[in-house]
């Protein structure tokens, strides 16, 4: 079975979060389970300053974009087992950051799928069963593999899926713009083609002609067909369940390792890690500058500074938090505006708070093993994998029970004195506090329940081999019906 996964983007090689992670553990979990996945993604500047040597260059080729004629180039290298391919244009990817605005974001798009379509075959050496789209950037590839290929009889045994990581990014533009960039002819600039409410969006023309739409968690997948998820999509997704399903994220498991990770002060396992951890917490503490008190808890988050991820919630909250005998590090760049409350909320209080504006892959791990409760208030999340980090470094995770999160995290349970974190369910600031609170409480009070939850949270499993599979049937399912 031959799959292209198309991507706009790949841990490591250029990512802003989940998105890339997915494109950078997936692939090389279905190869280790006998299926010829490669990944196709754009050049951007970052990955040809960093792994110039290893690039291969295959070939170069003009695309035409509505007027304009554009030189796209074709290399590869190898990641992690996984054949990658890239395209490459400096005028569309030879900045220094992986989207840029809405409009130009849409036209460089644009241009990307048109480049993947001209490189199956024999360009890339490789004629694809199943093209695996993902989100907004790839969305129109079905549209242009019908009116553009398979009517003039190329890639007729090429078929389309596309997983939803984020509803609320559609990729709209004009009718003007779209038609200027992707040359559609007017069968396709319809309310049943690529139109919603009178305007071209790419995500709901993926959903609509990919043969299979699939959402990162099961619970995100039903979220999506209610009003208050759906984005304005609800209508569309509930009028084709037949064909979406929800499929749970895994991680890097190997890469996420308390037990092997170079990176963390003290390595540690499911059997022994209270020495471990305590050592991972006082050297956190130092770096950060931070009370070295063991006995307090640090509580933790590590996220795009969106408003998605709960901000709001906690940021109401704060003071009323911080004046608890807790510690907090919040890591993540984003949003101007919740990078200033941020640093303030950090004057506000030196000896417990500690906001670091950046994106860095080696201090979040420190973090992931530091910390004792690790806070995920998201208004929605469609799968979330910090969650997951988390409950492998034993720090359990602190949820708004939604999407994803509800899928991955037994709340804690009192009575039982069971669970992998703490759950609150409504979006309200105060249930985010009082949800703190008793985190804190247990955390200081009943250490016995603590123990066995971080032990519990340690031992689940959280790889790509409990959801491969669910991927596997699908490729299958969609060969079937086009064979
Ligand atoms: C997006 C979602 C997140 C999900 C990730 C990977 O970033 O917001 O919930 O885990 O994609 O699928």
């Amino acid at each position: 079975m031959k799959i292209l996964y198309v991507t706009s983007e790949l841990s490591p090689l250029a990512s802003t979060g989940g998105l890339g992670d997915v494109a950078g553990s997936l692939p090389a979990a279905l190869r280790r389970e006998g299926l010829d996945v490669r990944v196709v993604m754009p050049l951007y500047k970052i990955i040809k300053q960093t792994y110039a040597s290893k690039l291969q260059f295959l070939r170069w080729s003009i695309i035409r974009l509505g007027w304009r004629t554009m030189y796209s180039g074709l290399f590869t290298m190898e990641v992690d087992g996984v054949p990658v391919y890239l395209i490459d244009n400096d005028f569309y990817f030879g900045h220094d950051s992986l989207y840029i605005d809405y409009s130009f974001d849409i036209e460089r798009f644009s241009f990307f799928q048109r480049a993947v379509l001209e490189a199956l075959g024999e360009p890339m050496g490789f004629e694809p069963d199943i093209l695996h789209l993902n989100d907004w950037q790839t969305g129109m590839i079905p549209v242009l593999l019908e009116s553009h290929y398979k009517k003039c009889g190329f890639h007729l045994h090429v078929s389309s899926m596309i997983t939803l990581h984020n509803l609320k990014h559609q990729g709209i533009h004009s009718k003007e713009v779209v038609l200027d960039l992707l040359d559609l002819p007017a069968e396709y600039m319809t309310e049943t083609g690529v139109l919603m409410n009178g305007v071209p969006n790419f995500l709901k023309a993926g959903i609509t002609y990919s043969s299979r739409v699939t959402t990162v968690s099961p619970n995100y997948s039903r979220e999506i067909m209610t009003d208050y998820f759906g984005e304005g999509l609800n209508q569309l997704l509930l009028s084709q369940s037949w064909k979406i399903s929800g499929i749970l994220n895994g991680i890097d498991t190997e890469l996420y390792d308390p037990a092997s990770d170079p990176e963390i002060a003290s390595t540690y396992t499911s059997k022994a890690w209270i020495k471990g951890k305590s050592l991972c917490k006082k050297s956190l503490q130092e770096e950060l500058g931070l009370p070295k008190q063991a006995k307090t808890p640090l509580f933790a988050m590590v996220t795009r500074l969106d408003s998605q991820k709960g901000l709001d919630l906690l940021l109401h909250i704060l003071d009323e938090l911080l004046a608890e005998d807790i510690q907090l590090v919040v890591l993540g760049t984003g949003d101007p505006s919740y990078e200033k409350r941020l640093q303030d909320a950090q004057g506000r209080h030196p000896e417990r708070m500690r906001a670091v504006l950046a994106y860095d892959r080696h201090l979040a791990r420190r973090i992931y093993a530091g910390a004792d409760v690790f806070l995920m208030p998201s208004i929605f999340e469609p799968c979330g994998l910090s969650q997951m980090i988390a409950m492998r470094y034993g720090t359990l995770p602190l949820v708004r029970q939604t999407g994803g999160l509800a899928d991955t995290v037994e709340p804690y349970n009192k009575y039982e004195k069971t669970g992998t974190g703490f759950g609150f369910l409504n979006i309200n600031a105060h249930e985010l506090l009082f949800t703190c609170k008793e985190a804190a409480h247990v955390y200081r009070e009943d250490r016995e329940s603590w123990d066995n939850m971080v032990k519990t949270a340690m031992e689940g499993d959280y790889s790509w081999s409990r959801s491969a599979g669910e991927y596997e049937a699908l490729y299958r399912e969609i060969l079937e019906e086009t064979r």
